[in-house]
């Protein structure tokens, strides 16, 4: 049994993953940011023990983290957000941009920060930054710039925190959960949740030091920075 922290664990890819884990006995810590999250998670996994922070709140992340006193063996950095309707390179809400660079891009950090001490006395500790295939700069298109933006950004700090950490032996990587129906990818979108996140499950578990600074997509295959 692993020690799993799962942020952003109030619905979507974040709220399966802690019923996925919790079902099969792992033991899971699951943040969320509301009193209805908390209770959504409560109902899908009752045995995951909750937190409760906003990614953009170092504080609030630093005094969750103080309430974790074993060691995480695999954090999901999870939470993530679509952005501001006008984001095109024309026309940018700027103000929405920098509020979704502050959840995206730096959000996942500061929670890697605050609980790296837990994470390094992890059994092959390893953090997952989910990232999108629209992270990548080799991808084409132009729709929805700030989201392409954070998700580049996070893929960048990514392969920074792999350099860092790598020899403490923490292994860090970028993951695309591919498109998947939730709030955020619509009902068109190609993959059922529990498909997606089946595949992150199996990735998580799977990664070894010689995967760190890899950019991965839900079945394991490697994506194009
Ligand atoms: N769905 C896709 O097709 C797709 C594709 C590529 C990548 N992704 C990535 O996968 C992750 C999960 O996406 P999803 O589809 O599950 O999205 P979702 O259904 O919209 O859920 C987003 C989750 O992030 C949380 N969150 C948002 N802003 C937050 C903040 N400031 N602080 C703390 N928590 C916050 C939400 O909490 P609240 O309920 O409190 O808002 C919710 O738990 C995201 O990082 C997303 O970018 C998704």
């Amino acid at each position: 049994m692993s020690h799993w922290l799962i942020v952003g664990a109030s619905r979507g890819i974040g709220l399966e993953t802690a019923r996925q884990l919790s079902a099969r006995g792992e033991r899971v810590t699951a943040s969320v940011r509301s009193a209805a999250g908390l209770a959504a998670l409560k109902a899908a996994a009752p045995q995951a023990a909750p937190l409760q922070f906003d990614v953009r709140d170092a504080a609030a992340i630093s005094a969750a983290a103080a309430q974790v006193r074993d060691p995480i063996d695999v954090l999901i950095a999870n939470a993530g957000a679509y952005g501001p309707q006008r984001q095109s390179s024309t026309d940018m809400d700027f103000e929405g941009a920098l509020d979704l660079l502050s959840v995206n891009t730096l959000g996942p950090l500061r929670v890697v920060q605050a609980f790296l001490p837990l994470i390094k006395r992890g059994a092959r500790p390893r953090i997952v930054l989910m990232t999108s295939r629209l992270g990548s700069m080799s991808l084409g298109g132009t729709v929805n710039v700030a989201y392409r933006v954070s998700k580049a950004g996070l893929n960048k700090i990514a392969q920074c925190l792999a350099d860092d950490l790598k020899a403490e032996g923490v292994v860090v990587v970028a993951l695309s959960p591919g498109r998947v129906r939730t709030a955020m990818g619509g009902p068109n979108a190609t993959l059922d949740v529990r498909d997606s996140v089946a595949g992150v499950i199996q990735v998580a578990e799977s990664l070894t030091l010689a995967d760190t600074r890899r950019y991965l997509d839900y079945r394991g295959e490697e994506l194009p920075w």
